[in-house]
């Protein structure tokens, strides 16, 4: 149905094109390509980190960001500053070894799936399987949550996925950042509960 309608309104703006007396008012809006599709979609490159294994650019983009996310979270817990983020990563900080790589790992995964599945790279490999984010974030529900997020944690939270974007090529002053920032915004009241 939906690639029905595509041709349909394919058609529509040739026939437009065709038939000057398409009034301006009668034209469809423009269609913006989905954040996943400017991030680079479902073309296939070499994936940096798994060698000799390929990956969608949408997504090693948003892998990207998410890690560089998750080493600014770590580096803010770290310097001990405060109002910072340890008493909800405590959970996951205070495994060890093996068990603490695997579920960052894990953490960042589900975190990659998240944004790419949400945001237009809808094939499988992007499936999301966790929980949603009311439960996600919510202690009762995910153990692994240490404590409920509030307001200014979240803010935080958003500055450092702002400040990976534009670690990685996503600069502050375009659309792109501003659809990103949109679509974070959409998730504060679910996941802020304190
Ligand atoms: C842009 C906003 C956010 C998004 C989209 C987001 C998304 C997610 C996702 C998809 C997961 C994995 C869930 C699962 O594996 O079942 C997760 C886990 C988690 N998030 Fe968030 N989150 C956001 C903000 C926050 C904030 C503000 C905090 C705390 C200050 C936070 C703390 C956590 C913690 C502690 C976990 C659990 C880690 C784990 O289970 O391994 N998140 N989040």
């Amino acid at each position: 149905m939906k690639h029905f309608s595509k041709i349909t309104l394919s058609v529509l703006l040739v026939a437009c094109g065709v038939f000057t007396s398409c009034s301006k008012d009668d034209d469809p809006a423009p269609q913006t390509a989905s954040i996943y599709q400017r991030l680079g979609g479902t073309t296939m490159v070499a994936d940096p980190d798994n060698p000799g294994q390929m990956i969608e650019k949408g997504r090693l983009s948003y892998r990207k960001v998410v890690n560089a996310t998750i080493g600014l979270i770590v580096a803010d817990i770290q310097a001990g500053a405060n109002g910072n983020l340890q008493a909800h990563f405590q959970p996951l900080l205070s495994e060890t070894g093996d068990t603490q790589a695997t579920n960052i790992a894990e953490l960042s995964d589900n975190l990659t799936d998240f944004f790419s599945y949400n945001t237009g790279g809808t094939n499988a490999v992007n499936e999301y399987s966790g929980l949603n984010m009311v439960d996600t974030h919510n202690p009762a529900t995910n153990p692994r949550m240490g404590v409920k997020a509030n307001n200014a944690d979240y803010t935080k939270f958003e500055g450092y996925i702002g400040a990976a974007a534009n670690a990685n090529g996503v600069a502050s002053n375009t659309q792109l950042y501003t659809d990103i920032v949109a679509v974070l915004e959409s998730l504060r009241s679910p996941i802020v509960q304190n």
